[in-house]
């Protein structure tokens, strides 16, 4: 079985060595949380170390300011969008009637169906191995029933992971109660993987943890992984060795 690492320190030995290739992952968090971040650490790792080119769909975040985050941590999404080895798709700024100039982009009214035509454009165009969607929870709000929206993102889903396209995804689903996996309920039932992240208030703090609560063929991890926002995006603390020595 063929394994896409993140690349996120620490974090592929606990998910047996990395997502399964071709297969969807959803990651789902509240709000500040490290979603968007841990997106782009995949995406940007995914081509500059392991030579896959991705696709970014940005459904909240308008596509400067995506880039902007990006920077901070040192990744520079444009020269990797003029080696045409990234392509992001700009499906935030209709939705906030503001115009675009992207290249790729959702211009007219927002439609399912021509979401899915130029996530297919752009992943043939980079021969992309890789996508993000942040976040599929934006999706909900046009569909009144859950059924519609879990059919149409296992339609995305099963379109990726089709044999000719093959494309280890990660859509991202933002939560509101820190207990629900994720906002409309459904969408984790046809994810391979479930990955949350957490914030929660600990002695007037708050702290950051990883929960991995579903691979598919993947002996995981169980615990609770803390991790932390460095200068180089998202670094799982490793556990210090419980081992005592043999005498
Ligand atoms: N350069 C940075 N260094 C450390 N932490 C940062 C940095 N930039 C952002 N953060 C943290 O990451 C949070 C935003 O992460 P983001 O991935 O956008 O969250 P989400 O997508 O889950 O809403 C911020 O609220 C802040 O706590
Ligand atoms: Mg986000």
């Amino acid at each position: 079985m063929i394994r896409a690492k993140t690349g996120i320190s620490g974090l592929d030995e606990l998910i047996g060595g990395g997502m399964i290739e071709g297969s969807t992952v959803l990651l789902s968090g509240q709000s500040g949380s490290g979603k968007t971040i841990f997106g782009l650490q995949f995406l940007y790792n995914g081509i500059t170390k392991y030579n896959e080119p991705g696709v970014f769909v940005t459904l909240e975040t308008r596509p400067n300011e995506l880039r902007a985050e990006a920077g901070q941590f040192g990744w520079d999404l444009h020269i990797l969008e003029e080696k045409n080895e990234l392509v992001i798709i700009d499906a935030a700024s209709n939705k906030a009637g503001q115009p675009t100039s992207e290249r790729y982009a959702l211009r007219r009214g927002f439609d399912m169906t021509m979401l899915a035509s130029e996530i297919y454009r752009a992943v043939e165009e980079v021969k992309a191995k890789r996508l993000v969607i942040d976040c599929i929870s934006a999706l909900g709000i046009k569909f009144s029933e859950p059924s519609e929206v879990r059919n149409e993102i296992f339609r995305i889903s099963a379109m990726l992971r089709d044999e000719r396209l093959k494309v280890t995804s990660l859509f991202i689903s933002e939560i509101i109660e820190p207990n629900s996996l994720s906002r409309a309920g459904v969408e984790q039932f046809i994810a391979q993987g479930l990955i949350t992240l957490r914030l929660s208030e600990v002695n007037g703090a708050l702290e950051r943890d990883l929960l991995i609560w579903k691979m598919k063929q993947t002996p995981h991890s169980l615990k609770k992984h803390s991790f932390k926002i460095g200068k180089s995006g998202i670094e799982i603390a490793t556990r210090k060795s419980t081992k005592t020595k043999k005498s």
